[in-house]
């Protein structure tokens, strides 16, 4: 009797599109309790899964071997034939911006494509990609009823439930993060509320509209880079008159109301990525978002300003900067993670390297294959006595053991040590010391 009851009996399975940062654990945490097809059309990342593999790194230890050796039901697969044999598709791929900065919805549009020809009367289709407000509706659906035959909402049933996962953050999980549902009509709503509560337990937040689901996401980032971008500012003008931002913090943050937000790199695939959706859509509608067009103008200077702020100390120093050497530390997005997707440290290096800087990086978690294709940057092992500065540019966890007396042993003195985060403040006597 209906499908929830079908999905329970494993008469029907679940099918994840996209597994991903957001999809992996989903179609995980989903298949203790029902049938999954984990879905992905990277083939490389299927036969990864297949044989216990996670290149993202953020899966609980054990996980996926325990999947794979029965207790959940679980198929990986790029089949779309075995796509077919679901009812409830849920859809997580990349929505990603070009080098415009302008949404790349193609992705988007290939997953509706593959699941509207799988869809069947009565299926129903969850969107979880962050996208900007009325996308769902204006460009998924019709390409699901083209695709299908059938009319949505009628025909199938649909809704969007962002993710709020953390990368590299064990503490606030898929299981125990309020998460926002929403559905084309009150019927589709209650079964994805059935659905999502298999997995959920922190509670489920019902959304009164697609739309609102959909702005909902977007400014959870869009405010946290707008904050982010004040501290930058901010850090800026502090530099400017001497006086040390995170100390300035520190002393703001023991008011009540003061929000607790720093300077830094805002890099990766959400914060410094989503709002420029939302601009796309205000730019549809004629309207300017200046707010969040400054704090993504801020942001993305970042990494030119730090590299322009080191070769300054190094000047200052006496040297002759373009036969210095440098060593950043850092080079993934954001710490304690593997993911060096649209990192902002590169910005650092260009900058460098465009004042002749010889630059070597060094990072514990990214993949240097990764790196080299991306970047075309050579990850190495810090040399001993070498540098004039280092750069700590990502605050990763074997950092923050790091005392003077390790940076000592690498610089070549006089140095300077740059401490992007803030890490060494007051801690630092012979070297030069600069942070944001
Ligand atoms: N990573 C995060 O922390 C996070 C948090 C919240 C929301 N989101 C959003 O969730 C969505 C997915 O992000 P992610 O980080 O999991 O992406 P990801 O890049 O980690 O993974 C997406 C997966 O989708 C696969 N894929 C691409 N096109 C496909 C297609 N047409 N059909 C099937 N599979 C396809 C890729 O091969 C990849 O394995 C994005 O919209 C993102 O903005 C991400």
């Amino acid at each position: 009797m209906g499908m929830y009851t079908d999905l329970l009996d494993k008469k029907r399975s679940i099918a994840v599109v996209g597994l991903g940062y957001v999809g992996l654990p989903l179609a995980l945490a989903l298949s203790a309790k029902v049938k999954v097809i984990g879905f992905d059309t990277n083939s490389e990342r299927v036969a990864d899964l297949r044989r216990g593999i996670d290149l993202t790194g953020e899966l609980e230890e054990g996980l996926l071997n325990e999947a794979l050796t029965g207790s959940r039901d679980i198929t990986f697969t790029s089949s779309k034939e075995t796509l077919k044999e679901a009812a409830f598709y849920i859809i997580a791929v990349p929505t990603p911006v070009d080098c415009y900065n302008q949404p790349q919805l193609d992705k988007l549009r290939d997953a509706s494509t593959l699941v509207g020809g799988a869809l069947c009367a009565g299926d129903y289709v969850v969107f979880e990609s962050t996208v900007f407000p009325g996308c769902t509706e204006e460009e998924c659906i019709p390409i699901l009823e083209i695709e299908s035959g059938l009319r949505g909402g009628r025909g199938f049933k649909y809704g969007y439930s962002p993710e709020r996962i953390n990368p590299g953050d064990k503490e606030h999980t898929l299981i125990n993060t309020v998460k926002i549902i929403s559905a084309c009509d009150e019927k589709a709503l209650s079964t994805i509320k059935k659905v999502y509560s298999l997995v959920v337990e922190a509670g489920l937040y019902h959304a009164p509209s697609i739309r609102v689901a959909e702005a909902a996401k977007i400014i959870e980032n869009t405010q946290r880079d707008v904050n982010i971008a004040l501290m930058n500012e901010l850090s800026i003008l502090f530099g400017r008159m001497g006086i040390n931002t995170y100390e300035v913090l520190q002393a703001a943050s023991t008011k009540w109301n003061f929000l607790p937000f720093t300077p830094g790199l805002v890099g990766g695939h959400c914060v410094g990525v989503d709002p420029y959706y939302l601009v796309y859509k205000a730019h549809e509608l004629n309207y300017h978002p200046r707010m969040i067009h400054s704090g993504r103008f801020v942001n993305d200077s970042m990494g030119g300003y730090i590299g322009k702020k080191v070769v300054k100390r190094i000047i200052a120093l006496g040297k002759n900067i373009s036969e210095s050497h440098v060593l950043v530390m850092g080079i993934t997005f954001k710490e304690n993670v593997s993911d060096v997707r649209n990192s902002k440290v590169v910005d650092i290096v260009k900058e460098l390297k465009d004042y002749g800087v010889t630059v070597d990086v060094t990072d514990p978690y990214a993949s240097a294959v990764e790196v080299q294709r991306i970047y075309k940057l050579h990850l190495t092992e810090p040399k001993e006595k070498c540098y004039d500065a280092v750069i700590v540019a990502v605050p990763h966890h074997p950092y923050l053991s790091f005392n003077e007396d390790d940076f000592l042993a690498l610089t070549c003195p006089p140095a300077v040590l740059a401490d992007v985060k803030g890490l060494y403040r007051g801690r630092i006597r012979e070297l030069e010391y600069w942070s944001l």
